[in-house]
């Protein structure tokens, strides 16, 4: 574990003459060489070989300079070890094919033991670290939040409006409940495992929070947000990273969360964001990723513009609102870190 960097500075609020920058999704489709090892490795052959897993993870790093690794892998895969049935079809997306639909299909998943689930991760992890802790990089843990999962894990493919999940959550609350509480289980023993590892940091992705209502997030949702942020702080030592899309309303509430960082989409300025926190959160994002397929005069006015939105915060950390695209351009990319890496405050 790398115990300082340009990045974790940011997490802990030391701001440094520029702010780090790394992407959610730096490693996928939009690099060349990404491509050319997924025309010869599904999806999940790729996550759950360390060596290959760990190669992707680095293709960024070395072609941008990324200040910051995340493992490859997805927040769906250690779903499979609670007994889920998961695949991922070429151009469609995820899927589940038993998906949960009854409080006995709750009953009926598995707490997996990480040293079986997820070896492949913790392996890929130490490989990465292994090349990036001399470079001063950190590799960043990552996990899916509980309500997210239960999106993927009750809906069981293409997600909407997540009308089958607030249909159980209403009609079976124990069940939800024993639902979250395994979800939360898996989560914290996945994450501490890749700390073990050799990761620097944890982020927990909540992609589809965005579509619950406060008082839904209050209940069915905040106490096991906080009881593994709790749990990872007894358990680790690294910076906690929170991010979900469309919740700025919920902004309030996430201040009270033990965690260290707050990842912000792009819908909302982030002097807006820290204006909304009642505690100075170093900020993450938040470029809107469709700017940087754009690219020209457009990209370095937004990214000047993101820039000088940091500047008022705790600490900022330069990513974008949400994953890279697909068909973004390599160069693109490559203009914004020269933008970011030469900005002086
Ligand atoms: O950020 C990284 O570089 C690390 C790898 C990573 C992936 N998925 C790889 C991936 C991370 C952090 C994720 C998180 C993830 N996965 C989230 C949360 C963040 C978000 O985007 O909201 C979610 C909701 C998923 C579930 C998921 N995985 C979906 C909906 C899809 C299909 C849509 C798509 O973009 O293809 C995936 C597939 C996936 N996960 C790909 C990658 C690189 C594309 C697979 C391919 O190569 O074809």
């Amino acid at each position: 574990m790398l115990k300082q960097s340009l990045f974790l500075d940011a997490c802990r609020g030391i701001r440094r003459d520029r702010p780090p920058v790394w992407f959610m999704r730096q490693a996928g489709r939009y690099l060349p060489e990404y491509q050319a090892i997924r025309a010869k490795h599904s999806m999940l052959d790729t996550i759950r070989t360390p060596e290959l897993a760990a190669e992707v993870t680095l293709q960024p790093i070395r072609r941008f300079g990324f200040d910051a690794a995340i493992i490859f892998a997805d927040i769906l895969n250690p779903l499979i070890g609670m007994g889920l049935d998961l695949d991922f079809v070429e151009k469609s997306g995820p899927i589940i094919r038993n998906p949960v639909r009854s409080a006995s299909d709750v009953d009926k998943l598995i707490i997996p033991d990480p040293a079986s689930n997820t070896a492949y991760t913790a392996r890929a992890i130490s490989l990465v670290a292994e090349e990036l802790t001399p470079r001063g990089i950190p590799v960043i843990a990552f996990a899916g939040a509980p309500l997210t999962l239960s999106a993927y894990a009750l809906e069981g493919g293409k997600i909407g409006d997540l009308r089958t999940l607030k249909e159980f959550m209403f009609a079976e609350p124990k069940a939800w409940q024993r639902l979250q509480e395994k979800l939360v289980a898996m989560i914290v023993d996945y994450l501490v495992q890749q700390v073990d590892a050799g990761a620097s940091a944890i982020q927990l992705f909540d992609s589809w929070l965005g579509q619950l209502s406060p008082y839904q997030y209050q209940t069915a949702v905040e106490p096991y947000l906080r009881s593994i942020f709790d749990q990872l702080r007894a358990r680790t030592s690294v910076p906690l990273i929170f991010f979900s899309t469309g919740t700025f309303g919920l902004f309030p509430e996430f201040s009270t969360l033990p965690i260290d960082v707050l990842g912000v989409d792009w819908r909302v300025p982030l002097s807006r964001a820290a204006d909304a926190l009642s505690r100075p959160l170093p900020l993450q994002g938040n470029l809107d990723p469709i700017t940087l397929i754009a690219g020209g005069a457009g990209l370095d006015a937004e990214v000047a513009r993101v820039l000088e939105e940091g500047r008022s915060l705790r600490a900022h950390i330069f990513n974008l609102g949400h994953g890279v695209l697909q068909y973004t351009p390599v160069e693109n990319v490559q203009r914004l870190i020269d933008l970011v890496k030469g900005y002086r405050r």
